[in-house]
């Protein structure tokens, strides 16, 4: 612990003395000013297609013009790397034990995307102490400069870190299969999650449906499930087909959105992606950005 202290006294002694040079894009449209949004890909059951979803969905939202960067949040795999094809030098875990920047530990991914891995420094950021949080949160307030959007990519299931990246995030994007027991794990998930916090923003994507009929159903019946028994009422972002391209997209280590963007599954993202956006025009919600997410995520208070 002493150790760690040590290192976080000098992360605090930099942050002092030297000045980040934070290089902002010189041709982005968007104010630099304004907070970026955080959005948490989340889901029930592990293996319906989050890390599919937030990697092609990040591609299409820089296609359309926004600045994205991907935290990879999973604690168990690291499977961004994987789709991307291509592996970080740092984590999050650099920026908290090393004298790392938060641009040392960016990656370049495909059209503009920036990934950050997540790594165990996930986990240690909820068990540091509030003031070496503060000056890691300092560091990570610089995205806010160079995103417009984060997507944060977490595991499956019900664990605490989950639910922290779900209350933090400005919005969520809950992802099931049609699957039965994928359903029952979504609706345990925003139970459990409303039950402390009602006014979570939980935007449901139904994935790898056999056919549109199925799709709605599964919107439909998880939907009026929530509506009913939680008083939950949960926004509908659509739903995305099951399609052999995505498959072997995962296996040349592309997203499909790059291999196949002509492809079903590649329209139906393009159309979830302007929904998604859409959504935000005359919302009054202001989003709190990477430091008030991070001030979320591990309980401090003074957003
Ligand atoms: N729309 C889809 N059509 C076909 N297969 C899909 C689709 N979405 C995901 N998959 C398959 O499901 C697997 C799990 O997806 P992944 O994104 O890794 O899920 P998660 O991140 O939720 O664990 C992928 O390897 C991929 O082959
Ligand atoms: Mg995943």
């Amino acid at each position: 612990m002493s150790d760690q202290a040590e290192k976080l006294r000098k992360i605090i002694n930099n942050l002092k003395t030297r000045q980040i040079v934070e290089q902002l894009p010189s041709e982005d449209n968007h104010s630099s000013t304004r907070n970026c949004k955080v959005i948490t890909v989340t889901s029930g059951k592990g293996g319906v297609g989050k890390t599919n979803i937030s990697v092609n969905l990040a591609i299409n939202l820089s296609k359309m013009g926004y600045r994205v960067v991907i935290l990879d949040a999973d604690l168990g795999l690291a499977n961004i790397d994987i789709l991307f094809g291509i592996s970080p030098h740092y984590t999050l875990l650099d920026v908290i034990n090393d004298d790392k920047s938060i641009f040392d530990i960016l990656s370049d991914g495909p059209m503009n995307v920036k990934f950050i891995s997540g790594g165990s420094g996930v986990e240690e950021m909820t068990r540091l102490e509030k003031w070496q949080l503060e000056a890691i949160i300092e560091k990570m307030a610089s995205l806010d400069k160079i995103a417009d959007i984060v997507i944060v990519d977490t595991g499956a299931g019900i664990s605490e870190n989950v639910i922290r990246f779900i209350y933090a995030a400005d919005e969520v994007i809950l992802v099931t299969t049609p699957e039965p027991t994928a359903i029952m794990d979504a609706y345990a998930l925003v139970k459990t999650v409303t039950k402390e916090n009602k006014d979570v923003t939980i935007k449901l994507l139904v994935n790898r449906a056999e056919n549109i009929k199925e799709a709605l159903n599964a919107i439909n019946k998880l939907c009026f499930a929530t509506d009913t028994f939680l008083g939950v009422k949960l926004q509908q972002l659509g739903y995305v087909l099951y399609d052999t391209n995505v498959v072997k997209a995962v296996k040349q280590q592309e997203p499909f959105i790059l291999s196949f963007p002509k492809s079903l599954v590649s329209r139906q993202l393009n159309d979830i992606a302007h929904k998604l956006m859409q959504a935000d025009q005359g919302t009054v919600k202001k989003s709190l950005g990477i430091k008030g997410f991070f001030r979320k995520l591990t309980n401090l208070k003074n957003i």
